[in-house]
């Protein structure tokens, strides 16, 4: 079946819906990826840790089913949700649930005309902070300088709610800490593209 390359996220049909909440088991910690695609980040991350749960969010269906479907036939602790996460993440996750959130190389949207549809604003990484237990992490990486730049601004802006592992306004230097590797992460690292991380905690 043809896979859609791209969704706006600005398409109406997704303020109108609501997110269902995944099914987490009790007491295992949680990590979340916003905008997972194929969660081949969450997968390795199964991996390395299996008595954590994964939960990949994605405005794409078809490959959150996939994501399901890869999920129950190789028995592993990775849920997929079909969700916003601009409109969604606060229905999805009770406050302080998180141990930790990845942003992995978020769609550039290069186009200034379509820079309104970038993921990350204030208003997400407030939800996210809300979504961390204290002491939770924050990774974002990207391979767009100016993404990178927007996303420091956003970040590094609410000094008094995220910590920056690497000191104020750093970027994360050194390889990925948690192990694993997105599609689009391996993908630069085999071409030889400069990646931007930065690493936060919450207070
Ligand atoms: C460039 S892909 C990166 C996929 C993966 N994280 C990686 O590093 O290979 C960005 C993904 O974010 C998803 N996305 C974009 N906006 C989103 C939003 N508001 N909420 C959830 N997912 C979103 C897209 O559908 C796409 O699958």
């Amino acid at each position: 079946m043809r896979r859609r390359q791209h969704v706006n996220p600005l398409g109406l049909g997704f303020t109108r819906r609501r997110a269902r909440p995944p099914e987490i088991p009790t007491g295992r910690v949680l990590e979340i990826e916003i905008g997972c695609a194929d969660a081949q980040f969450l997968f390795e991350r199964a991996r390395l840790e299996p008595d954590r749960f994964y939960v990949g969010i994605d405005i794409r269906n078809q490959l959150i089913d996939d994501v399901n479907r890869r999920a129950r036939d190789e028995q592993q602790p990775v849920a997929g949700v079909f969700a916003h996460a601009n409109l969604h993440l606060a229905q999805l996750f009770a406050p302080g649930r998180a141990a930790r959130v990845f942003i992995n190389f978020p769609d550039p949207w290069f186009k200034r005309r379509h820079h309104k549809r970038r993921l990350l604003d204030r208003e997400l990484a407030l939800a996210i902070h809300a979504a961390l237990e204290p002491g939770g992490q924050l990774l974002f990486q990207t391979d767009v300088w100016g993404i990178a730049l927007d996303a420091m601004a956003v970040l590094d802006g609410l000094d008094d709610e995220l910590v920056n592992a690497a000191g104020p306004w750093s970027f994360w230097r050194g390889p990925n800490p948690f192990g694993a590797r997105s599609w689009r992460e391996q993908h630069c690292e085999e071409d030889g593209l400069p990646i931007w991380r930065m690493l936060y905690h919450r207070r």
